[in-house]
This record gives structure tokens, sequence and C-alpha cells, in this order.
């Protein structure tokens, strides 16, 4: 049919990024509303992907993974490592962000421009003008690893929103409500996927299922989720 949409596939995602880069295709995209102030953007990342990895492979050059410590002494499952003027940080006393990465001493790697200008696309499609991400937390999942249910609620400013881009295996996402008993949605974030929760759902309990074991041209065994934050 002359003019029709083409039907989103992995291959031909409805991609909201098109236009950005020099070459890519402009698309029309389908975002998925979640619901009020959470807007899925299937794919959007996609095509990117190997330069994402190479620009975060940069990142964790300078500030490895490693698993940090729950308040309570568990070690966490997730790997974690992050870059930007701050990064989030947990040990036996708290969760925060601090300007220097305590296994090194040193300040974060700056946050790569291609990691900004995704992030700063997204909010803006999902109806967050203005967002400027001071933080790219970094979460490396291994088949068996998730994260619990948690609120994101170490940021100064409530207005802005949370930006997350999913790469390599796929995930259950657990996302839930403003209360920690309230009803939690299931739904699987792909390769490629912008997830952007702000507004209504900012304060919105979510978490990770365990990763089941895979392979992922991109990332190998492992999924990396990266989640931007305007946090100072
Ligand atoms: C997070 O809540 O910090 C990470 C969520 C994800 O890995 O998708
Ligand atoms: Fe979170």
């Amino acid at each position: 049919m002359a003019g029709a949409a083409p039907t989103p596939t992995p291959e031909n995602p409805a991609n909201g990024w098109g236009g950005l880069f020099p070459g890519s295709p402009v698309i029309p995209h389908g975002p998925w509303s979640v619901r009020e102030g959470a807007i899925l953007f299937m794919g959007m990342a996609l095509g990117r992907g190997d330069e994402l990895m190479g620009a975060l492979g940069q990142i964790l050059a300078l500030a490895p993974f490693r698993h940090m410590e729950t308040p309570g002494g568990r070690r966490m499952s997730v790997a974690m490592s992050n870059c930007g003027t701050t990064g989030w940080i947990s040990d036996r006393r708290g969760y925060r962000y601090t300007d220097r990465d305590p296994m090194t001493g040193h300040p974060w790697p700056p946050l790569p421009a291609i990691f900004r200008e995704l992030a700063e696309a997204a909010a803006d499609q999902a109806g967050f003008p203005g967002f400027h991400p001071d933080v790219c937390l970094v979460n490396g999942y291994r088949p068996g690893s998730g994260l619990s249910l948690h609120q994101d609620r170490d940021e100064r400013d409530g207005s802005a929103p949370i930006v997350s881009v999913s790469l390599g295996l796929p995930a259950t996402f657990l996302f839930g409500g403003i209360k920690r008993r309230d009803p939690v949605e299931h739904f699987r974030l792909h390769h490629g996927d912008v997830f952007v929760w702000g507004g209504a759902s900012r304060y919105v309990f979510h978490g990770i299922a365990r990763l089941a074991p895979g392979h992922h041209p991109v990332t190998g065994a492992q999924r990396i989720n990266l989640t931007f934050r305007q946090a100072l």
C-alpha cells in the first residue's frame, strides 16, 4: 500500500531518533505510553549500539564495573559504574552521589556526547524539554542478576525525568506504583529500547527481574543499562 507507514520490527524500528545523526533514517516512531509520564521508545537507540558500546568501553577503562555494597551490607548482583559530573554509589554509609569514583579517587569520566544527545532527545520527545543529565549510571547485568524494587529518589529535583537505555540481552522490567505494595506491571526491555519516566511516574517503584542466560551480538552474555538523571 503506497504511503503506508511500515510496521515496526526489530530490524526496522519505530525509531524516534531519526534524523539526529547524519545518514540515520527518519522513520515515523510509535512510542508506547505505558502510563502518564512514562513512555517507551522501542528501538530508539537501535543502530547506535556499537557506538554506545564504544563510548562505554572508554568509560569502563577509567571507572571499571564493580559490585557495590548495600547499606545493609549485601553485595549487589548488578555491576555498576558512572560517568558525568557526579556518580551514584551505595556503600555501608548509604546511597548518594559523589563527584569522585571511590575506587580510583578520580572524578568520574565525562558523559560522552553520544550519550547526552540520545538522553536529551528521548526526554524531549517524551515531553520533558530542557533535560540535561549530569550523570549516567551504568548497570551491568549478567544472567542471574537483577535489581529489586526501588525508587530513584537521591536526585535533588524531581521535575527531571529518568531516561533509561537498554543494550544487549532482554530483561523484564518491573514497574509498580508510588507505594511499594502497589501492583507491579511487567514488560520486556530489548536492545535499543529507551524508556523515559517522569512527572506523575517519576517516583514509581521499579526493578529488573533476574536476567535469563543468553548471548547478544553487541554485548555478549550481559545486559547493559544506561540510566540518565539530573541529580544535582
Ligand atoms: C535502575 O533502576 O537503576 C536500572 C533499571 C534498568 O536496569 O533498566
Ligand atoms: Fe532505578
